[in-house]
């Protein structure tokens, strides 16, 4: 077998926030790869690091009254205590906020300058006086510009779902300092991405470098037409690197956070005697980024584009996972489901969810569900009932003699584990896990039929010591090998269970030979079950207390007027006015999430027959989509039809609340039928 040489990296986490479960999916999908290929002895190297730069940061620094530096240094160390603690190994973390990094910018920005892909344009923001600095959308909000609905965001409303630029606002105000913004014009400069549009389709559209949904989702959204000159500067004050040839601007933090994956490498490199080059500019490595759905734009189109324009190895892939769920809902901190690592690590093992999201993950981008039902149970009956119990449950009988001095015959049980191997391990490579444990789980079984058939404590009874010590010598060898295909995804267990076998695992070859004659350590538990109390205890440990009393039953009695104070009642109609608004029970029949709109989900009605309307609705931040199918709501049906960025929304859902996660779509009561009308 050829040794490939393979750079690995997972997205740069927010230096602005904790690692949480969700997060974990990417690191731990990340990790169990790059463990998988030095198993099989390649040269394979994880690099990862702090994202740092942007406003995020320079509001939390000011709010806490210190330097940058000193947020994203604790923040370093927290987020790098949280992996360590889920056995997730870097090879190198760094940050972006470095002096390699900044390097790395500049070779980039040159290449850009050189190749005069960067253009200038004025851009005209609102900007807080009182803390001198432009607001970004989400630090603006006022009443809507088309419903008048007040308190709205500024890029779009959630009532009328209108969208806009925040200089339209009316009464706008800064949600950092209160005060009133007044709009500004400064300079930004833009790469003109569009010049990369033939490059980005054959790209994206090659050698396996995306997963084919994904690949048609950016050639549908995007590559189908002119690409959008990207804003990549911001004005001062910024917490970034100033751009060397323009002064008092800065790179926005999305172009320097992927040029951090090479200073990572850059660092790792000084530290290990290695030349930059063999790692980003040769064709003799492979690039794998693993990435979560939300940002796959930057990494399919802007990244490629700069590698590309400053003579770097392209990706040869970019893998793509979906978003994580818990109990069918998105994270909730009211539910105590928005789980931080940390708190995770107080109650329960890492090992048993390095194994669950393992058994879910495949290499499509479907989102992935945590029920922790589910997740007890699966741990339980695979993981210790069928491949730890193998082993605690033979070792005891030749704790004293040791293995059989010659392995025993098996039934061809060591030799089939042996070529599954390589089934596993097509598995693996194709970022398959839960195909490699279901392969795994099978072998497991065969393992136990065996033990049970051959009962070798009955065989002890009846004097029957030689066959005992075979039988046994055989469930331990072959749990030795599940434990070698294991060892990717639970490397701790994999690891304790070769000491017990007073061995090592050195490699995924070590699973073709079996062990003979070596002595057996006396068994400790390896593992233990999942207990529902500790399950309970993380929930109730991330049940935030200021939001407990959020959502519906809340809601009903909270009588206090304040809703009613926030929002007046509206000036009179006549029974006229009312009558035009054509209100009607519709059944959701699809709903979907749309990657690039942060709060519309698309809704597919039904009004009965074979009558179906497309509503986009602001509603992404309160609901799941898999909550809304096939329930029936309240919507406007004769509503102009009014097109969107992502489509034509036919209509209306009827929803009180003033939004965000605070949203309650209305549904009529049992009986009522899709077609009817609200009167
Ligand atoms: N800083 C950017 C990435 C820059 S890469 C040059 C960022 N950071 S993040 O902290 O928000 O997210 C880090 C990774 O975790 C992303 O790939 C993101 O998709 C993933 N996830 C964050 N929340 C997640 C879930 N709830 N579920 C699954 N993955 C999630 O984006
Ligand atoms: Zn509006």
């Amino acid at each position: 077998m050829t040794q490939r040489r393979i750079l690995v990296t997972s997205a740069l986490p927010y230096a602005n926030g904790h690692i949480h479960i969700g997060h974990l999916v990417e690191y731990l999908q990340t990790d169990i790869w790059v463990r998988f290929q030095k198993l099989r002895g390649h040269e394979c190297r994880y690099f990862c690091a702090d994202d740092t730069h942007g406003t995020a940061i320079m509001i939390r620094a000011r709010q806490e009254g210190r330097a940058e530096t000193d947020v994203i240094a604790e923040m370093s160390e927290s987020h790098q205590r949280d992996f360590a603690g889920f056995h997730i190994e870097f090879d190198h973390y760094g940050s972006t906020n470095s002096e390699a990094n900044k390097e790395r910018c500049t070779e980039v920005w040159k290449a850009l300058r050189d190749q005069n892909l960067v253009i200038e344009r004025d851009v005209t923001q609102l900007f807080d006086p009182k803390e001198g600095i432009f607001l970004a959308d989400r630090f603006v909000k006022g009443t809507c510009p088309n419903c008048a609905t007040p308190d709205q965001y500024g890029d779009s409303c959630e009532k009328c779902l209108a969208t806009y630029s925040p200089t339209d606002l009316k009464d706008p105000k800064s949600t950092l300092s209160g005060a009133t913004p007044e709009v500004r014009t400064a300079k930004h400069l833009f790469v003109t991405i569009e010049s990369f549009r033939s490059f980005l389709s054959e790209w994206t559209g090659q050698d396996d470098h995306l997963e084919s949904s994904v690949a048609n989702y950016l050639k549908g959204q995007f590559l189908g037409k002119e690409l959008r000159d990207w804003d990549i500067s911001r004005p001062a004050p910024y917490f970034g690197f100033e751009i060397p040839d323009a002064p008092g601007h800065y790179w926005y933090v999305w172009f320097d956070a992927p040029i951090g994956y090479i200073a990572s490498t850059q660092e790792w490199c000084a530290k290990h005697n290695q030349n930059l080059d063999d790692w980003w500019r040769s064709d003799q490595t492979e690039i794998h980024h693993f990435i979560g759905k939300d940002i796959t734009y930057f990494h399919a189109l802007f990244w490629p584009s700069m590698l590309k324009a400053a003579g770097f190895t392209l990706p040869t892939r970019v893998q793509v996972h979906g978003f994580l769920t818990v109990n069918g809902e998105k994270m909730s901190k009211s539910k105590g489901t928005f789980i931080r690592a940390s708190t995770y690590l107080e109650h329960l093992n890492p090992t048993y969810l390095r194994y669950f999201y393992a058994s879910k993950l495949t290499p499509r981008e479907d989102d992935i569900d945590l029920n922790l039902e589910e997740f007890a149970q699966k741990v339980n009956s695979e993981l210790v009932n069928k491949v730890v119990n193998l082993a605690s449950r033979s070792a005891r009988f030749v704790a004293d003699t040791g293995l059989s001095d010659a392995y025993p015959d098996d039934d061809g049980l060591f030799e089939n584990g042996a070529a599954t191997g390589e089934f596993i391990a097509e598995a693996y490579e194709a970022k398959d896990y839960n195909k490699a444990v279901r392969l795994i789980v099978g072998l497991a079984d065969r393992a136990n039929e065996y033990f049970d058939k051959m009962a070798p404590w009955q065989l002890k009874k009846e004097g029957k010591l030689d066959e005992a010590r075979n039988v046994c010598s055989v469930a331990l060898n072959l749990f030795r090998q599940l434990t070698i295909y294991l060892a990717p995804v639970v490397p701790q267990l994999s690891t304790e269970s070769a000491r017990l076998l007073g061995t090592e695992i050195k490699t995924w070859d070590d699973a073709k030979t079996p062990l003979v004659g070596t002595g057996v350590q006396p068994f400790k538990h390896l593992l233990t079950r999942v207990d529902m109390k500790d399950v309970q205890a993380v929930i109730d440990a991330s049940t935030d207390a200021s939001t407990e009393t959020a959502g519906a039953s809340a809601a009903t009695s909270d009588d206090s007027g304040d809703a009613l104070a926030a929002e007046p009642i509206a000036d009179e109609c006549t029974f006229e006015d009312f009558m035009k608004v054509d209100l009607r029970v519709a059944r959701v029949l699809k709903a979907e999430t749309i990657p690039e709109a942060r709060k519309l989900l698309k809704l597919t009605l039904g009004l009965g027959g074979d009558e179906t309307r497309t509503v986009f609705a602001g509603i992404k931040s309160a609901y799941e989509p898999s909550a809304l199918e096939g329930r029936l709501v309240v919507m406007v049906a004769n509503l102009a039809p009014r097109k969107m960025k992502f489509g034509v929304s036919e209509g209306m859902v009827i929803a009180a609340g003033p939004g965000k996660e605070d949203i309650y779509v209305l549904s009529p009561d049992d009986g009522a039928v899709p077609g009817q009308r609200v009167h």
